[in-house]
């Protein structure tokens, strides 16, 4: 089955040949067969507007149709703890969920952030997986615990749209918050350029550091496209040559399940906002909305010529086509 739950089950060439096609799709020049006549489910644990909306149409669109269910409002309350004596609040397990559903639709895509407890718990994907154990169909995310696969594709997609295969300088630089932010985003964001062979530099403040699985795996895929990955604490150093700047949040998980010292650690770097004279040297700013203007991003980068944010949002759509044109290729 193709299911698609993490870039680090696929290998890399699998992965830029569905950007390849979801960059032939957009322009008219190869037609996804496989959606036709298909239904995919779409499990929401968390809210979404681009997800949402661009897997619903990339289904709708190509001949197949999209069932959209919340998990707080639309089906029972799910638990996951296999052999769990299920007195309490949950009312199905995870395991009879995904095996009914696997009778009614094609694929199952899921949304389920991380609890920023324990970054080992979130790493372990518990909710994707379980579905993916127990599913007898294909599981898609829609944005897990750590990763954010379809708005990587999409990224690459508007990288290559404006870089070509250029070896260009990626700097993903970390941005302020009110409220702490899981690190999906900024792990795909890494993927995204690492698959494209970019040379990476992640700036962030002390104390913010990524997954070191996801740094390793970058820094591997990236050397073997001829690109690189270093992390840097100058912002301002990052920026000053940059070519194609990711802003993003994310919460420190040095201080996951300590509100005080999350709260703290977010606030201390307000300077880290990403203005239009932070990035006046790059040519492309990339962003996965929502984003809070003037906190996290100013309007000065993201209203500037660089910014890349509408034909990203854009380029969900179509990556997405390709990904299950993929997913349902079997
Ligand atoms: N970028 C993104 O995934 O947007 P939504 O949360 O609105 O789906």
């Amino acid at each position: 089955m193709n299911s698609f739950v993490s870039f680090l089950d696929k290998s890399p060439d699998l992965i830029r040949q569905i950007v390849e096609d979801g960059l032939a799709i957009k322009s008219g020049s190869r037609h996804p067969e496989n959606l036709t006549g298909k239904t995919l489910g779409m499990l929401f644990f968390n809210p979404s507007l681009r997800t949402r909306v661009s897997f619903d149409q990339a289904m709708t669109r190509f001949g197949g149709q999209a069932l959209t269910l919340s998990a707080s409002g639309d089906v029972w309350n799910l638990e996951f703890a296999d052999g769990a004596v299920m007195d309490g609040t949950t009312v199905e397990h995870v395991k009879d969920a995904a095996k009914v559903l696997s009778r009614y639709v094609d694929a199952l895509a899921i949304r389920s952030f991380g609890d920023l407890k324990n970054l080992s718990d979130d790493l372990q994907e518990k909710v994707l997986r379980s579905f993916e154990k127990y599913a007898e169909i294909p599981v898609v995310s829609m944005e897990s615990a750590c990763e954010h696969p379809a708005q990587c594709l999409a990224d690459m997609m508007t990288i290559r749209e404006r870089h070509g295969k250029e070896r260009v300088k990626f700097v993903l630089s970390w941005a302020p918050h009110i409220k702490p932010l899981p690190m999906a985003v900024p792990h795909s964001a890494l993927l995204c350029a690492a698959h494209l062979g970019l040379d990476i530099t992640v700036a962030h403040p002390p104390g913010f550091e990524l997954a070191d699985s996801y740094l390793d795996y970058s820094r591997s895929v990236a050397s073997s496209f001829g690109g690189s990955v270093k992390v840097s604490h100058d912002q301002d150093e990052a920026l000053s040559d940059a070519v194609v700047v990711y802003g993003k949040n994310w919460a420190p998980s040095s201080a996951y399940g300590d509100p005080t010292r999350l709260a703290s650690m977010l606030d201390a770097h307000k300077d880290w906002l990403v203005t239009g004279d932070k990035i006046a040297s790059a040519s492309t700013l990339l962003h996965c909305l929502p984003v809070r203007r003037n906190l996290e991003i100013a309007d000065s980068a993201l209203d500037s010529p660089q910014s890349a944010i509408y034909d990203e949002a854009e380029n969900r759509l179509w990556a997405q086509v390709a990904l299950l044109d993929h997913v349902f290729s079997s």
